[in-house]
């Protein structure tokens, strides 16, 4: 992690405890991150603060009424550390209301590939989260339902910007 001399210098992908622990630092060390947070432009603004081999970091800025919709991360495990503020994941459940969680400022939580959720903003005060992955995020799975009633999932860039998917047909 050339230039972040606070990060180990990993050299394998990192386990969900190990994502935990270094989303938990980066979180401590405001100064490292703070001039990428950005609130009022209405819509989730995300800055990656780091990438290489074996993780991404980014900086996610959330407004009232931001959501992701549904989504998975490939291949990816990650830790979110939430710094300011409150966030809602929700994890599907077929034939039943989602699974909610709040998160709140202070809190770190973490998954990994094999899960499905969905993160939004519904309160009114803006929030911050610190998200890591690893590997670092190169495809995302976005899901939408169809007219009549299918899942379907679209396999997206990282680098598009999550949001509730349009049925595709
Ligand atoms: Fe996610």
């Amino acid at each position: 992690m050339t230039g972040f001399t606070f990060l180990p210098d990993e050299q394998h992908d990192l386990d969900r405890g190990e994502l935990r622990e270094l989303v938990a630092r980066i979180a401590a060390e405001p100064d490292r991150w703070r001039s990428l947070v950005c609130h009022g432009g209405g819509e989730r603004h995300f800055e990656q603060l780091v990438r290489d081999d074996h993780v991404d970091v980014w900086v996610i800025s959330w407004g009232t009424g931001n959501d992701t919709g549904f989504h998975d991360h490939d291949v990816s495990s990650g830790a979110v550390a939430v710094v300011e503020g409150e966030v809602v994941e929700e994890r599907l459940v077929l034939d039943g209301a989602p699974l909610r969680l709040h998160h709140r400022a202070g809190e770190v939580f973490d998954f990994d590939a094999a899960h499905v959720h969905r993160m939004r903003q519904d309160s009114a005060t803006p929030a911050v989260t610190i998200h890591v992955y690893s590997p670092p995020l190169w495809r995302m799975g976005s899901y939408a339902v169809a007219p009549d009633g299918a899942l379907e999932r679209r396999s997206i860039s990282y680098a598009e910007e999550l949001r509730p998917a349009e049925a595709t047909r």
